[in-house]
């Protein structure tokens, strides 16, 4: 058994450990997590910054098959990747015995090229990188027996909340939230329009509220505002609250287990929190993170966040 840190707050659940020897210790109970939001390290070797956490957890099927052990038949799960690598987060997810639902892209304005010009004579208009402009966001599914309405009603589990999370009703802020018809480029652009229900969630999530994306979900990075909210968040990967609500929201039956097994600076935990207060969803959130800062800094986000009402 490991030497394991645990806090509970309420009725979420945080443990400071390695992920996999906390599953392997039994402290997260098979088959009793209705589904899992993470962000996990995808080894970028960030050039300007060290993470000492980055490694290929993410890329091998065993660190999944520890996932699919916790979560009941037919679970949902939702893992970030980056451009160059999601791929392999896939590829282990499908070895693992995932089925792959789905890959949701977070398009973004505001990336930084990570490349510089090169030095080399006769190349300085080249470079050996392009500005990063999405994140992939993986949808997977435990895979059950029987149909999936038959699923559904044992288990809960395997069905997204299309209905709560359809663009304009999931805006929380408001940003051009009512369209009506217009012509972009000369084609004639269908908006959502006041009273109207809004728009079908689908798998493209935008930073901009430029007139032809309004289609689609609408969040931008988190600010340092955000961010250092309840503690000076020192990490680097630190998730925009409004669109982890989304994803919470997407894929969270009221009750729901919702674990991440890489939480971080406790994103993931805070955008429950937040949805508790203003949904009364009664999530519950299992939290897992290794470094014992960044544990400090999930544990103080988290209990800042609780009863605080400061959102909309
Ligand atoms: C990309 S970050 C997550 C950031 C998070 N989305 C946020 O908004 O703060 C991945 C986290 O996984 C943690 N980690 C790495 N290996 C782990 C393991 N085996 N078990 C638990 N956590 C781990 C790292 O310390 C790091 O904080």
């Amino acid at each position: 058994m490991s030497n394991v840190r645990v806090e509970q707050i309420n009725l979420h659940t945080l443990y400071q450990g390695d992920c996999l020897k906390i599953i392997d210790d039994g402290l997260i109970k098979e088959n009793s997590v209705d589904c899992i939001i993470t962000d996990p390290p995808y080894f970028s070797k960030r050039v300007f910054t060290k993470d000492n956490w980055e490694s290929e957890i993410a890329f091998k099927p065993e660190t999944w098959q520890k996932m699919l052990k916790v979560l009941k038949d037919g679970g949902l799960l939702l893992s970030f990747g980056a451009a160059k690598n999601f791929y392999k987060v896939a590829n282990a997810l499908d070895n693992a015995g995932f089925e792959i639902r789905d890959t949701i892209l977070w398009v973004y304005k505001n990336g930084m090229p990570k490349s510089a010009h090169s030095k080399v004579e006769g190349f300085e208009k080249y470079a050996s990188l392009l500005r990063p402009a999405y994140e992939a966001i993986i949808l997977a599914r435990k895979p059950f027996k029987g149909s999936l309405s038959e699923n559904v009603k044992k288990n809960g589990t395997g069905l997204l909340n299309v209905e709560d999370t359809r663009i304009g009703k999931a805006k929380y802020k408001d940003v051009k939230a009512n369209y009506s018809e217009s012509s972009v480029f000369g084609k004639r652009m269908v908006h959502a329009k006041e009273g109207a229900v809004g728009r079908y969630p689908s798998n493209i999530i935008v930073d901009d509220s430029d007139i032809y994306l309004s289609r689609y979900f609408m969040v931008c990075k988190a600010t340092k505002e955000e961010k250092n909210l309840y503690v000076e968040n020192t990490h680097n990967t630190v998730k925009p609250l409004e669109l982890m609500r989304y994803l919470v929201k997407l894929l969270g039956v009221k009750n729901a287990v919702i674990l991440d097994p890489f939480m971080g600076s406790g994103s993931t935990g805070v955008a429950v929190i937040q949805e508790n207060d203003t949904n009364a969803a009664n999530y519950k959130f299992i939290g897992v993170e290794l470094e014992n800062s960044n544990f400090e800094i999930a544990l103080k986000r988290i209990a800042g966040s609780l009863n605080q009402g400061n959102h909309k």
